[in-house]
């Protein structure tokens, strides 16, 4: 293959942070030195280069991790190193937020300027940021530091959050939350910043608790604790009854999806079973990017062992010997504690060969870092991401119980649908459905962020309605209005003070023209500018479009014009609702994935159903 390499040459670092990675290279092909006359005349390329794509992504965290940015030198080297075109790499290092193609200060600071954010101070953050460090994206700091806005960072329930990047061997990246201005000017001048609050969980100590019952109470980094509370007990009851009767278990569960889309498990799992094609592969869906979710943070920050666990037990079940674990790039501590886990785990003997003693059970996981891009959560993104190319979604037919990760029958699913197979084995899937309403079985997390008294990440029986959930979550901050609700997500709807008695189930929300989705409830009181996070979530979508297909492209573009057209008062109301639902329409339809199908979802709600951007502001 060509390579088309420029003059620019790495840095001793850069090869070093590739090396340490990939190992040295063996061959002049790989950009070491030339071993023999012969090596000139024979090819390096092929499969054994194609098979080492996938290691990409971790290649440019490498780079990231160490330099700060991605130089023309580096990325010269890690094409030889991995036989890539340059134009190849820059094509997937471009498609990340969290990679820089310019030379970038070794520390940035992301503040989340998303929607649970803005209700919690995130913008008076900013602009005293703005003040005292300069503008976004500008060196500050003697030139070590910047800072940038960021979209949610999985952290609503401590709003307004930071996440700290920091380039050099050794250095660890971190987040903040709930983040003020001085903590945010130590971090930008290198000084140690005060460990993260750990999370909100109002319900702690309830013995109800069985999603979150080892939260805050089993120590993270135990193997021995995880046990101790109940760990592994699943994975030896799934040996057991063997693979059918775990999916017998599954089936009689009624489990269905909480990563978004509601969809049976069993079904899944039974399709990638029976599929001729080998290897199989199961996934855990670990990037939750929806803005106000971080349900399935604080499961792998609190009680990791649980999603190991459990993707041990669907590989066991579907026959894969491989399990991967995609993570989005903005979890560090998460990131940190499923590392250790896996680590931990692999020295018990409950990952590797012979898993728990069972002969010829062979089961391993690889986890994976995404870096700041929202489609990779969409299932066939993510498998493109951790293939070592851009995050784009791929057509549907095939899916991915045939034709998934690599091209084979592959499982995925959300940490929390992972979290409720080690419940189904444990208590049973009978026991499991009979919680819950007839449409939507078992428990739910609920992440409840906003202008709430108690936000934080709340466990309930399907079944509760709006209006109980935000009792528990002690009302309306200082006892103000609700003015709405947004129930889903970025991609779900706003509902009204008139919709509190809807049940947040799937068919419940479902009847109110709205959608549980990942379990997002954030809160609006009536001092809340909803027109202004209307047109955050506007370019939410405008930015996170991977502008693969058309009607999405283009689509998320216009409705974020029109929306600004509409709230400068220069525009036709009736023409640009037409033109909105046209927008809509054209994106529902056409559109390849989710994103671009749920893009002008909530904005019809705010319109439809707020009756926003009619120019008088309420
Ligand atoms: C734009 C988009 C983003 C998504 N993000 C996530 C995500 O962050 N986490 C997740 O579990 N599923 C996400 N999904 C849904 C996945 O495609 C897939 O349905 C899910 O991982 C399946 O797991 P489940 O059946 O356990 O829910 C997303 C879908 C779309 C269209
Ligand atoms: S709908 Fe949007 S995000 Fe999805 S493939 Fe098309 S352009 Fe990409
Ligand atoms: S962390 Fe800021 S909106 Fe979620």
């Amino acid at each position: 293959m060509d390579l088309h390499l420029t003059d620019a040459l790495a840095t001793e670092d850069e090869r070093d942070a590739l090396d340490s990675l990939l190992g040295p290279p063996a061959t002049r092909w790989e950009g070491g030195a030339r071993a023999s006359g012969g090596e000139a005349h024979v090819a390096h390329g092929g499969h054994a280069a194609r098979a080492r794509r996938h290691l990409l992504l971790p290649a440019l965290h490498a780079l990231r991790d160490r330099v700060g940015w991605l130089s023309p030198g580096a990325v010269n080297y890690l094409a030889q190193r991995l036989t890539v075109p340059p134009a190849d790499i820059y094509g997937v290092a471009s498609f990340y937020a969290l990679f820089d193609l310019e030379a970038t200060p070794p520390t940035v600071v992301h503040l989340c300027d998303d929607i649970a954010c803005t209700t919690r101070g995130a913008s008076e953050l900013i602009a005293a940021c703005e003040r005292a460090h300069g503008p976004e994206g500008r060196p500050c700091a003697g030139g070590g530091a910047t800072w940038k806005r960021s979209p949610c960072l999985g952290l609503c329930e401590l709003a307004p959050a930071a996440l700290i990047q920091r380039a050099g061997a050794g250095r660890e990246h971190a987040t903040m939350a709930p983040a003020d201005a001085g903590a945010v000017a130590d971090a930008l001048a290198g000084r140690p910043v005060e460990p993260r609050a750990a999370r909100a969980l109002p319900q702690q100590g309830e013995t109800s608790l069985r999603l979150l019952a080892r939260v805050g109470v089993a120590d993270p980094s135990s193997l021995e604790d995880y046990r101790r509370h109940g760990g592994y007990r699943a994975l030896a009851r799934a040996l057991e009854i063997g693979p059918e009767g775990v999916i017998h278990e599954v089936v009689a569960a009624r489990l269905v999806g909480r990563g978004g889309a509601a969809f049976p498990t069993d079904v899944k799992w039974r399709a990638v079973a029976g599929a001729a094609a080998r290897p199989r592969y199961v996934v855990c869906n670990a990037d939750e990017s929806e803005p106000g979710t971080f349900k399935d943070r604080v499961l792998m920050e609190d009680d990791p062992f649980a999603v190991v666990e459990a993707l041990t037990i669907a590989g066991f079940a579907v026959g894969a010997d491989q399990g991967w674990i995609y993570i989005r790039g903005e979890y560090p501590e998460a990131h940190q504690r499923l590392a250790g886990a896996i680590a931990r785990a692999r020295q018990a003997g409950l990952l590797g060969r012979d898993v728990l003693g069972r002969a010829g059970f062979h089961f391993d996981v690889e986890l994976r870092r995404g870096a700041g891009a929202y489609i990779c959560g969409e299932e066939t993104a993510l498998f493109n991401s951790i293939e070592g190319y851009r995050g784009e979604p791929r057509n549907k037919p095939p899916f991915p119980v045939s034709e998934g990760l690599f091209g084979k029958p592959t499982a995925i699913n959300n940490v929390e649908t992972l979290a409720n197979v080690l419940l189904v084995l444990a208590e049973g899937g009978e026991a499991f459905a009979s919680v819950g309403t007839e449409g939507s079985r078992g428990p739910k997390l609920l992440c409840v962020s906003g202008c709430v008294e108690r936000p934080g990440l709340y466990e309930v029986a399907f079944g509760v309605t709006l209006r109980a959930l935000l009792e528990r979550a002690g009302g309306v901050r200082g006892g103000r209005p609700l003015r709405a609700a947004l129930i889903g997500g970025a991609s779900g709807s706003f509902v009204t003070a008139e919709q509190l008695d809807m049940p947040l189930t799937l068919e419940g929300t479902r009847a109110h023209g709205a959608s549980l989705g990942s379990g997002v409830v954030l809160v609006f009181d009536d001092r809340v500018d909803l027109e202004a996070i209307v047109l955050r979530i506007a370019r939410f979508f405008r930015d996170e479009s991977c502008g693969q297909c058309v009607p999405c492209r283009v689509g998320t573009v216009r409705q974020e014009e029109s929306l600004r057209r509409l709230a400068a008062g220069r525009a036709d109301r009736g023409a640009e609702t037409v033109l909105l639902a046209e927008l809509d329409r054209a994106m529902r339809d056409a559109s390849i994935c989710g994103l671009g199908q749920t893009a002008a979802i909530a904005v019809r709600s705010a319109v439809d159903r707020l009756g926003l951007f009619s120019g008088a502001r309420p």
